[in-house]
């Protein structure tokens, strides 16, 4: 077999200047990205791992910047939404920062919109000799439409596919921080909120493993932290928490983890498939910008304060 490669983005969450908040910085960072994405001319797709847009949830506009500017990569992509795209992790209780959780439950009507713009998921096929497959676990709990069409895809129709030499599953939140058991992250704590927003809980993350197992998924991709640690390999799976691309986030929460923004490329040889990070050449630290950060409340959106204003 002739070596070939593939990438793999996520978080790039640039953001809009016709938005109720923009940050410079986001936009820099993934204009940065973009930019080395298209002077890669040697790989034969990209898979991206969600959080294509800051606050896709509630603007379409952002995903149309995001589908053109992805759409003219000299590559094919194939694309899984992350929680500022859709919502988040579903919650019946609110958490300890102060954030209205529950109403930042994904819906059934913003998974619907990303998918009318990137395509259903999830999604698995054949290249060369390397499957591909990528889901939204953040739906598990839900018990939306979306989570029973989610296990069954895991759990009949993935093990029932083709094999091929490797598995690579593409998610957004990492299935857990540090072992397969620990422990579900208590939202009402403060010390354990950010590993709640960061994680699945369990028992769904243990039945997602079991069917990743059945899958024989080699490698697990996932975004959503914004901090690069080193693979850890569990029961023979590589997970991989990948960098951010707009800004580092949960960076003191690893001692190897690592801030750097970037972006890997994996070359598949007969050997098997080896990782190259990618940093961006520069990163922005641009304070320009303008509204709140994290989640606001749908009423503290003023979109008065836009730079770019939407033409009526
Ligand atoms: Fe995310």
């Amino acid at each position: 077999m002739q070596p070939w490669s593939f990438l793999h983005i996520a978080d790039m969450q640039p953001g809009s200047p016709r938005s109720f908040r923009f940050n410079q910085r986001a936009i820099d960072n993934w204009q940065t990205a973009y930019r080395q994405l298209q002077a890669i001319a040697d790989v034969d797709l990209l898979l991206v791992g969600g959080d294509l847009t800051r606050d896709g949830s509630c603007h379409d506009f952002e995903f149309e910047v995001a589908k053109r500017e992805l759409d003219a990569l000299p590559y094919p992509y194939y694309a899984i939404p992350g929680n500022m795209d859709t919502g988040n992790k579903h919650t019946d209780k609110n958490g300890a920062t102060g954030r209205e959780d529950i109403r930042l439950n994904a819906t059934a009507e913003q998974l619907d919109r990303f998918a009318s713009f990137f395509g259903e998921f999830p999604w698995s096929f054949v290249h060369e000799n390397v499957r591909f497959s990528g889901f939204y676990a953040a739906v598990a709990g839900s018990g939306l439409p979306h989570e029973a069409r989610m296990w069954h895809w895991l759990e009949r129709e993935l093990p029932s596919l083709p094999r091929a030499a490797h598995h690579v599953m593409t998610m957004h939140y990492t299935l857990f921080m540090d072992t397969l058991d620990e422990p579900k992250w208590d939202i009402a704590k403060k010390d354990e909120y950010r590993d709640w927003y960061f994680s699945i809980d369990p028992p769904h993350r243990q039945r997602v493993f079991e069917a990743l197992k059945k899958a024989d998924v080699s490698i697990v991709l996932s975004g959503h932290i914004h901090c690069r640690r080193p693979p850890q390999t569990v029961e023979g799976i590589r997970f991989y928490r990948c960098a951010g691309i707009a800004m580092p986030q949960g960076v003191d929460r690893w001692a190897d983890g690592d801030p750097t923004l970037g972006f890997y490329r994996f070359d598949v040889t007969d050997a098997g498939i080896t990782d190259t990070f990618i940093p961006l050449t520069r990163e922005s630290q641009s304070t320009a910008g303008y509204g709140p950060g994290g989640h606001p409340k749908p009423e503290e959106r003023d979109y008065s304060l836009a730079w770019e204003k939407e033409e009526k």
